[in-house]
Parts: structure tokens; sequence; C-alpha cells
């Protein structure tokens, strides 16, 4: 695997404990159990921001190119860059439902339930096709003048959690990730 779908796995390595902890706390939402509110707004700002803002677009980049490579290939990396809209709303969906769970407003449970576990569902799948379909299919059909290119236009953006200039503001959700909880 070249450098650049080693870092888009990490990602998605990354994002997978984040949606495994995401369904954790939904778990005990349901139950009408306490939730780890500040956990779950730090978790929904990243997935509301990293993936919409940086991993989603160099993939779409990577799509793009694969699409003018092979024909065949552009009706998938269409349905994938629509994909990463659809997610990218539901995210930010789901990050305005937490905040109101945290206002302890009135709210939809079933509703907030519903649609965390559609998030969930959605995300996961879609990752498992990149993994499975895309990034293979990109490995084995991009040049490497291609890579550089991607490169190139990918800017210098790192991930803000699990990079290493880490925000503040993401380091207790960061270690209770690292330490299992
Ligand atoms: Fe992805």
């Amino acid at each position: 695997m070249n450098e650049i779908l080693a870092t888009l796995h990490d990602d998605h390595v990354n994002m997978s404990k984040l949606i495994d902890l995401l369904e954790q706390e939904l778990a005990a939402f349901k139950e009408g159990d306490a939730v780890d509110i500040a956990l779950l707004q730090d978790l929904m700002d990243y997935m509301s921001h990293y993936p919409d803002g940086v991993h989603h677009p160099r993939e779409d980049l990577i799509a793009r190119r694969l699409a003018e490579r092979d024909p065949v290939a552009a009706s998938n990396a269409d349905s994938l860059m629509a994909e990463h809209g659809e997610l990218d709303d539901l995210a930010r969906r789901v990050y305005a439902a937490v905040n109101e769970i945290a206002l302890d407003a009135e709210l939809d449970r079933d509703g907030i339930v519903h649609l965390v576990a559609d998030y969930v569902d959605r995300l996961r799948n879609h990752m498992n096709r990149e993994e499975v379909t895309f990034f293979p299919l990109a490995e084995r059909t991009l040049l490497a003048a291609d890579w550089e290119d991607l490169k190139g236009s990918f800017g210098d953006a790192r991930d803000p959690m699990f990079g290493p200039d880490m925000q503040e503001k993401y380091r207790s959700l960061r270690d209770s990730l690292l330490s299992g909880q």
C-alpha cells in the first residue's frame, strides 16, 4: 500500500474506533443510562470536520483521477463521492443531535437512536467498500505520476486528533480511546 493510501487507511482505523465508541454510548442512551456528553461532543466535532474537510476531499481527488484512467470506474467514483456528501451531512446532523442531548432539551429519543444507528451503519459500510474495492483498484490503476500529482494537491492538513500536531481539545477523547475506555 502506498503512503497516501496508508494514511487514508489509518484514518479509517481511527474513525472505526470512534464510531465503535459512538455505538457504545448510543446503547447507553437507548437504555436511558447516562452518556458521556462531553466525549460525544468532542467525537462528533471531529467526525463532522476532519472527514468532511480533509479525508473525503482527498478520496474524491483519487476517485476523479481513477475515473480519468478507467472509464468503467467512473460511475463507481461518482457514487463514492455522493456517499461522502451524504455522510458529511449525516455527521452534522448527529453532531446537532448530540448538542441537543447536552442542552437537555425535549428529545426525540427514538429519532436520535435511529439517526445515530443509520450514521454508524452507513459509515462502516462505506469505509469497508473503500478498503475492499476502491483502494485496491486505485492502487492497481493509478500511475506513480498520478500519486505524485495527488500528493501535491492534498495540501498539508494533518489529523487534528491522531496526528503529530494534535489539537488540545481532542486530548481527553484520544486518551480515552488509547486506554481502551
Ligand atoms: Fe474513506
